[in-house]
């Protein structure tokens, strides 16, 4: 009699399945998402004061590992944000799996697993610190560089069009300009909340001592530059022929930055509400993606390396379905 196993008869398939890389493209676009979502989440916590709804770490009280009674709304807040880490830290575990059976961007997907640990130990020195907003402001800005590696995976991962031409270097030159100067927008914001009225917690006395309007002034002076340079950049790709991709990149983002500065100057002139406030961290990332579009579509390998590296990933696929 002929044992039959239809659950390793399946495996091979599940195997196909799991390296297939649009499997792991998937996957790193979850991991971009839920790392927007933890900056979200993160300035609900700030934006209703439950900076220390959870007063210590990695416990929420002295004794016990989940909000109590005694901080009841501000606890579950700061709480369900702590949650999240665990659902990252699933995605990009799943990540890695995939790319480690998909045979692509393994360095990358190892990094970005080892971002988890490094923001759930920064978050933890926020509440010890009574919530310094210097740590604040770092944590944020580390959820900015965990979005841009979890972006560029995805980014590798995803098929290319065929046939993109090598771009102009004044291109590449300016699109690592709206880089940097993106990074300087993010990270002055930053200041700007740190001196103004929502640091963190109602209690807490970490204050940026700088003048809120001084800040926000060389803030908004930062996002005038570029939003400049943006309307530049889209100039540039049209008088130098770039693909269409690269043209409507950059609209995009002249047209997020235009409404996040938007956002930005009624959030100033109307007090900043919290609500705003919550949409303009939602807009900062929006307006840091928009910009890393625009600088994978310039910057990216050429059509041709994208190929070859897709042809030698299906090459070894084939093999192994051979062995199989
Ligand atoms: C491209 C456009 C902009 C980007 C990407 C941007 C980004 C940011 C970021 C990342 C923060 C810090 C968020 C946090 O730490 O939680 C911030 C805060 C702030 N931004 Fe902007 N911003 C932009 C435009 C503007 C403009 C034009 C103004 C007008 C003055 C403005 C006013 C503010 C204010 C007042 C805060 C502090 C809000 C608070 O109290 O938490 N922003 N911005």
């Amino acid at each position: 009699m002929e044992l039959t196993l239809p659950g390793w008869a399946r495996l091979p398939a599940l195997l196909r399945w799991l390296r297939d890389p649009a499997m792991l493209r998937r996957a790193a676009l979850a991991a971009v998402i839920v790392n927007v979502l933890l900056v979200v989440t993160g300035g609900a916590v700030r934006l209703t004061s439950s900076g220390l709804g959870c007063p210590t770490w990695p416990k929420c009280t002295a004794d016990s590992l989940t909000p109590t009674s005694e901080y009841a709304a501000h606890g579950k807040i700061e709480f369900t944000n702590r949650l999240l880490i665990t659902w990252i830290s699933v995605v990009v575990l799943v990540v890695l799996l995939l790319a480690i059976l998909a045979r692509r961007q393994v360095k990358l997907a190892v990094l970005l697993v080892l971002t988890v640990p490094a923001q759930a130990v920064l978050g933890g020195i926020s509440v010890l610190t009574k919530l310094n907003p210097w740590v604040v402001a770092s944590h944020f800005l580390l959820s900015i560089a965990i979005i841009a590696i979890a972006f560029v995976l995805w980014w590798r991962v995803r098929q290319q069009p065929a046939g993109q031409p090598a771009m102009a270097p004044a291109l590449r030159a300016a699109g690592w300009l709206l880089l940097v100067l993106t990074a300087a927008v993010l990270a002055v914001g930053t200041v700007v909340t740190g001196s103004g009225p929502h640091a963190g917690d109602k209690g807490a006395t970490h204050r940026i001592h700088f003048a809120p309007a001084s800040v926000a002034q060389l803030h908004a002076d930062l996002v005038m530059l570029l939003i400049g340079v943006t309307v530049g950049f889209a100039v540039l790709a049209r008088a130098a022929g770039a693909s269409q991709r690269v043209q409507q990149a950059s609209w995009w983002l002249l047209g997020i930055e235009l409404a996040q500065g938007l956002i930005g100057f009624v959030q100033y002139f109307t007090g900043v509400p919290a609500v705003l406030v919550g949409f303009h961290m939602f807009g900062a990332c929006l307006v840091w993606l928009a910009c890393l579009t625009v600088l994978a579509t310039v910057a990216g390998r050429p059509a041709g390396a994208e190929a070859a590296a897709s042809i030698g990933a299906s090459a070894i696929r084939t093999v192994d379905q051979q062995r199989v």
